[in-house]
């Protein structure tokens, strides 16, 4: 079983000003695949709030997959990539460029998002966008790699 945390990147939702919608459709993805949803949090936008979540959890040794909403584009206050940055440890660009692609299928706007992808000690950790629209694409892509990526980091799955 996949253990997930979610954090949720936004003032607006930080404040008590806008509905987590798409840590809401996080939260029941990961019920509907069986996995066990570790913790899920929300921060505003600031780096060092963003950057303590991340590395809290990875380092816990409590959480495979950690997913983020949020944060991602070119707003003043988007800094969720720069954030994971700092504390990946092994990027994993692909993930990244995957979701980019698939996103611009349905919209060129996907190009907006600088979300990255990586791995810190043996969590994998994966910036999504904000809108619940860009999740529901993002973890169609997603979940056809996701087990395979955790069983491979976590060593219960060999290279095919
Ligand atoms: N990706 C997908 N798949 N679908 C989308 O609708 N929206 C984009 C992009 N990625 C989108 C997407 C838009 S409009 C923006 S501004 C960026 O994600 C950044 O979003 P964020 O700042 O909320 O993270």
């Amino acid at each position: 079983m996949i253990r997930v945390s979610i954090l949720t990147v936004s003032d607006g939702v930080a404040a008590g000003k806008r509905e987590d919608a798409s840590g809401a459709i996080l939260d029941e993805w990961v019920e509907e695949h069986g996995w066990f949803l570790v913790d899920h949090r929300v921060v505003p936008d600031g780096t060092s709030e963003i950057a303590t979540a991340l590395s809290r959890w990875a380092d816990g040794g409590e959480v495979d997959l950690i997913l983020t909403t949020g944060g991602t584009g070119f707003g003043p206050r988007d800094v969720t990539p720069e954030a994971t940055t700092a504390v990946l440890q092994r990027p994993a660009p692909g993930l990244a460029e995957a979701l980019r692609v698939a996103g611009m299928r349905s919209t060129p706007f996907a190009a907006l998002s600088r979300g990255v992808a990586g791995i810190r000690g043996s969590s994998l950790i994966v910036n999504l966008p904000g809108s619940a629209k860009a999740v529901r694409e993002g973890l169609e892509v997603l979940e056809q790699i996701l087990p395979h990526a955790v069983g491979l980091l976590t060593g219960e799955t060999e290279h095919a």
